[in-house]
């Protein structure tokens, strides 16, 4: 997508060999790129969330492995570039995809030929994530001009959680790529952000990217979604997932469940956008998902932009009080309209998915 005129993805390796992401902690107040350099840079760009969004922290984690082998790339270096990845955030899990994904390219190679392949494999999971979103777009379009032929003439109302946009995927994202092509395509849409406590994904970086594409846009506290629906300003829900099991119950950003249940309560469409490398085939119930438990700092404390353009960061409990701070919930499957994928829209259960991804019944 577009920032200023000038394209770009939210990681790439330039003509020059570098890696470069945007750096996503000081959006929107500073667009930067910065360079990864090494496996310790792109380990680090996950845990402090410089990259985050499941797919982007997946081809992140697939770069981390080729610039790991640029500096070991013997049996023992693939695995402890593996192992140091795999420690940095637990529950999407696109990241445990990429580290398969990479080692099984790099295991039958010898070490010499090891880096040049992995910056190849990359590079293909990135233009892979492309498509793929670019085909989710196609199928929630489709979704979104079913419920515009039901109001002619009327603004399509969507509410979505978090950022599945470009920036949190390689281009297009998850949730608002369908969103971004109805607005192309000339259809009357609004959607409604909600700002995502505690780090402010919706604030932050899903406004910043609808403003950059001219999609009209709102942003909401967390808690006016219900309200919202009750009044029948809501027509639909996309959001994005970290996680969705076999069965399809989805992982994502705290606050999802709270959405479907008021959508489910208002008889709202309440979809998941998610690649097939969101799908854990392995898992099925999903309240054994691990739900990461992140700094208390960042309920606690909230940064903001002066007038005279610098940044600060503020308290806004009194000290001493103690705050809890997981990241992500699970919605059942039973509140789920249907999952946006990139070979069309499932039922959200074992069976819907299956009819889709046939190859994973044995799984
Ligand atoms: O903690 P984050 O910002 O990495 O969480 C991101 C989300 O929950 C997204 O909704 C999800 O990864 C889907 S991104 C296409």
């Amino acid at each position: 997508m577009k920032v200023s005129g000038k394209h770009y993805r939210s990681i790439w390796q330039d003509e020059d060999g570098i890696v470069r992401i945007i750096d996503q902690t000081l959006l929107p107040h500073r667009f930067e790129i910065i360079e990864l350099a090494t496996l310790e840079g792109a380990a680090v760009a996950i845990e402090t969330m410089q990259v985050r969004g499941a797919p982007c922290i997946g081809a992140t984690a697939a770069y981390g492995m080729a610039l790991a082998m640029k500096a070991d790339s013997s049996n023992a270096g693939v695995d402890a570039a593996v192992a140091r990845l795999g420690q940095t955030r637990p529950t999407a899990v696109n990241l445990r995809w990429a580290l398969r994904e990479m080692e099984a390219t790099l295991c039958d190679l010898a070490p010499e030929h090891r880096a040049t392949r992995a910056f190849t494999r990359a590079a293909e999971i990135c233009d892979e994530d492309v498509e793929t979103c670019h085909s989710i777009g196609v199928y929630g379009l489709g979704l979104i001009q079913g419920i515009a032929a039901t109001k002619p003439g009327k603004v399509v109302n969507i509410l979505t959680h978090c950022n599945a946009g470009w920036i949190a995927t390689v281009d297009w994202g998850t949730a608002l790529a369908p969103i971004y092509m109805a607005h192309d395509k000339g259809l009357k849409i609004h959607v409604w952000v909600d700002e995502t406590r505690p780090r402010n994904q919706g604030a932050a970086l899903t406004a910043w990217e609808l403003g950059a594409h001219g999609v009209p846009h709102t942003i909401i506290v967390d808690n006016a979604g219900g309200h919202l629906m009750q009044r029948g300003e809501v027509d639909m829900c996309i959001v994005g997932t970290d996680r969705t099991t076999r069965s399809g119950d989805v992982a994502n950003k705290i606050g999802t469940y709270l959405k479907a249940l008021a959508a489910f309560d208002n008889s709202i469409p309440f979809y998941v956008a998610l690649p097939h490398t969101t799908i854990d085939w392995h898992i099925s119930d999903g309240t054994i998902i691990p739900i990461e438990e992140r700094e208390p700092e960042e309920v606690t404390h909230l940064s903001g932009l002066h007038a005279d353009g610098s940044v600060e960061r503020v308290q806004i409990s009194a000290p001493g009080s103690g705050a809890a701070n997981p990241a992500f919930d699970v919605t059942p499957r039973r509140l789920i309209s249907g999952l946006i994928t990139e070979r069309g829209v499932a039922a959200a259960s074992e069976a819907g998915l299956l009819m889709l991804y046939p190859e994973h019944a044995h799984d």
